[in-house]
């Protein structure tokens, strides 16, 4: 049986160690580089978070397999077995210009199965974690299980990318959401952003297109607090792929994707 009680420690224990160590590199300068576009920043600490991390599971746990945005973890191809989604920094470019706004996110999955969520707030010293079956919380606190609101008396966190011209949706179909609802926000971090919904922050979170990295550990809050998330055409996520995102309070969940999002 595997011992998750033990495994959620741990991994608590490290995201602590790892934020005490990214909070310090702040007295230091900071190696920048870019990956896909000039715009896609990773720093030395992004890559050394994330190794820390492997260092620790491959130490403790060498069974199990890793994978991480920055490479360090394994070919990850199937869901078998206990894999550690790792963003060791989710936010680099807030990171980077702001020092704030950014969160270390884990993702624990057994057989394709979310079980332990950790998001890392790391200038804040707040943790938001969940293992499945046993509630969601932010640090001592427990997160309550989110009733039910309307687009009309709801924040939805989105990128002003997807209500301009871009690649992946025609702006008119999130305009008239976005002019529904009460207010829009945007946090430049995914994790952040899903703990933010799963803690009532936020009612709803829509991206199009985010790696599982970057939604790992959100799932695991969100479903603990009784929230809904699925692909914006409403259909499951693929947790080891690239998915676009549709994730808020139940009831808004289906609005949103019936009133707003339903393919004519
Ligand atoms: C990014 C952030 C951002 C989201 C991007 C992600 P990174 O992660 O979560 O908010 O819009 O899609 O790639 O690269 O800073 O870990
Ligand atoms: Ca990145
Ligand atoms: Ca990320
Ligand atoms: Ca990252």
């Amino acid at each position: 049986m595997t011992n998750w009680k033990e495994i959620d420690q741990y991994a608590k224990s490290w995201v602590r160690e790892a934020g005490e160590r990214i909070r310090a590199s702040f007295a230091t300068s900071l190696s920048i580089q870019t990956k896909s576009n000039p715009n896609d920043l990773v720093t030395n600490m992004d890559k050394e978070t994330e190794q820390f991390f492997i260092s620790k599971i491959k130490e403790m746990y060498p069974e199990h397999r890793i994978l991480g945005e920055e490479g360090f973890g394994h070919d990850v191809k199937d869901t078998e077995g206990i894999i550690w989604i790792i963003d060791p920094i989710d936010g680099t470019m807030n990171f980077v210009h702001q020092q704030r706004n950014f969160a270390i996110s884990i993702g624990i999955y057994e057989n394709g199965t979310g079980m332990v969520g950790l998001i890392y707030d790391v200038v804040h010293d707040e943790l938001y974690h969940a293992k499945k079956g046993e509630g969601a919380y932010m640090d001592e606190t427990p997160l309550q299980k989110l009733d039910r609101r309307e687009v009309s008396e709801s924040i939805i966190g989105i990128n002003a990318t997807w209500v301009t011209e871009n690649r992946r949706i025609d702006p008119a179909v999130l305009a008239p959401l976005v002019r529904s609802a009460r207010g829009t926000r945007s946090y430049g971090s995914a994790a952040l952003e899903f703990a933010y919904v799963a803690s009532g922050r936020l009612d709803c979170y829509i991206t199009m297109r985010l790696a599982p990295w970057d939604f790992a550990a959100g799932l695991i809050l969100l479903e603990e607090v009784g929230g809904k998330a699925t692909t914006m055409d409403g259909e499951p996520i693929n947790t080891i792929g690239k998915n676009s995102i549709l994730a808020a309070r139940d009831g808004l969940h289906q609005e949103i994707l019936e009133t707003y999002l339903k393919k004519s």
